[in-house]
């Protein structure tokens, strides 16, 4: 598959379940994202300080997710969307997956969390649209891409984690 070819085939998927629209849909497709990761990778709460035993629920209903919250969730789809819609041009996307890394820095997040990212992502949105076989890995070779990017900066950085 050509880098605009898996391009295209994420952003489907994204325009499906990952939308970044201005409206109640779209913010309901970033919110989902966090119910996902909050009830099947409970151990990552740690990193969102005060909302550490938060259940899906308590996402959906907070003020932090669902109403202040509303600019960073957004937030996280369009950083994905944007990694998705560079992947073909190598130089940009680089650059925004070490501009990703930056802006963690200060959640001292174990650095193989990177890698396993795009998994997690695919399989929220499995639960929400039709994700076929060649779909998947489509997200696995961009998640690939950015986590190896991703890793090489921590390392650059030396960062302890
Ligand atoms: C914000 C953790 C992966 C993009 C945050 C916040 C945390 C966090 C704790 C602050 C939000 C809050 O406390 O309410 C994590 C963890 C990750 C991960 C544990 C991996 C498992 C990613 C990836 C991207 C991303 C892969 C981009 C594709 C963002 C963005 C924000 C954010 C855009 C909004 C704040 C900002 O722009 O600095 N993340 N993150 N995150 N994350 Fe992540």
């Amino acid at each position: 598959m050509s880098h605009s070819e898996t391009k295209a085939k994420c952003l489907k998927v994204m325009n499906e379940s990952g939308r970044v629209g201005n409206n109640d849909a779209a913010k309901q497709d970033g919110l989902n994202f966090y119910k996902y990761m909050f009830g099947h990778h409970p151990d990552l709460r740690v990193y969102f300080k005060g909302a550490e035993n938060f259940s899906p629920t308590d996402v959906q209903n907070s003020d932090r997710f669902a109403k202040q919250g509303i600019c960073i969730r957004q937030n996280l789809m369009l950083a994905i969307r944007i990694l998705i819609d560079t992947y073909d041009d190598s130089e940009t996307f680089k650059a925004y997956a070490r501009e990703t890394v930056n802006r963690h820095i200060k959640f001292k997040m174990d650095r193989t969390l990177w890698a396993k990212f795009f998994t997690l992502f695919v399989n929220n949105l499995k639960e929400h649209t039709t994700v076929d076989e060649e779909t998947e890995k489509a997200f696995q070779e961009i998640g690939k891409a950015f986590s190896d990017e991703c890793i090489k900066h921590t390392v650059a950085l030396n960062l302890p984690n």
